[in-house]
């Protein structure tokens, strides 16, 4: 039997990658495969939480006992979240959101014409670092993708977002992170020292990352 320590909490999590359409062929994406989010809905709901998981396109069965809303775009993932923040008591944005669009989807497949293109991108809203400066009685956990600088690229999004804590993900790396099985991760919580959590399956790493949320 399970610990049932989060029985009661509202927890709102976000997992997988966003899609960005070009025109009806083409897209914009990333190597996200919502392992890591999808585990950490699992397991929080196995510990008594009412989940409500936010999903971008994903390979994996749903979770049992999450409800679960399908997003295609970073605009929809904000939606969603949006419309859920205020009810939910713990946030956690695990999604690897597209930072940019296409200004203007193209009605008809884009012909080729010559040897090079451009796409024209805008910025999506940054929707973790939006809540960050709106939470009133959430609790807020980011993620952070990095490749180089890991401590303190993560640290300055924990501090602009305005986050309890952020799970920093070194992505250079084939075996942990984007799509692996495994996953092996540093907490940063402000005014505090970094924590390891050496690496281990996904499945494990959400249940440390529950055990610390239950402690802020
Ligand atoms: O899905 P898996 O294959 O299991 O891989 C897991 C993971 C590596 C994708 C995941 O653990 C992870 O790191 N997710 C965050 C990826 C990401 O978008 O990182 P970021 O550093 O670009 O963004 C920082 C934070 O801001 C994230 O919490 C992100 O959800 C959020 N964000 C980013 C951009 C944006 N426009 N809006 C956001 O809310």
């Amino acid at each position: 039997t399970v610990k049932q320590d989060l029985a009661g909490v509202n927890l709102l999590i976000s997992a997988g990658p966003t899609v960005e359409e070009i025109d009806p062929v083409r897209y914009l994406t990333n190597h996200s495969s919502g392992k890591m989010g999808y585990a950490l809905a699992q397991k929080a709901a196995d510990r008594g939480a009412n989940v409500t998981l936010v999903s971008g396109p994903t390979q994996l069965s749903k979770p049992s006992g999450v409800a679960v809303i399908d997003i295609i775009s970073a605009k929809e993932l904000q939606q969603k979240v949006k419309e859920k923040f205020e009810q939910n008591d713990v946030v956690i944005m695990a999604a690897a959101v597209s930072d940019f669009h296409v200004k203007q989807i193209a009605k008809q497949k884009i012909k080729k014409n010559g040897q090079s293109m451009h796409l024209d991108l805008v910025a999506n809203p940054d929707i973790l670092a939006d809540l960050g400066h709106i939470k009133t009685h959430q609790k807020l956990v980011g993620f952070a993708a990095e490749t180089q600088n890991l401590i303190e690229n993560g640290n300055k999004k924990l501090v602009k977002k305005n986050l309890d804590m952020l799970v920093l993900n070194d992505v250079s790396r084939k075996d942990i992170g984007f799509n692996a099985a495994d996953n092996e991760v540093r907490l940063l919580r402000p005014k505090k020292e970094p924590k390891l959590i050496a690496k281990t399956s996904k499945d494990k790493i959400a249940d440390e990352i529950l055990d610390e949320l239950t402690s802020l």
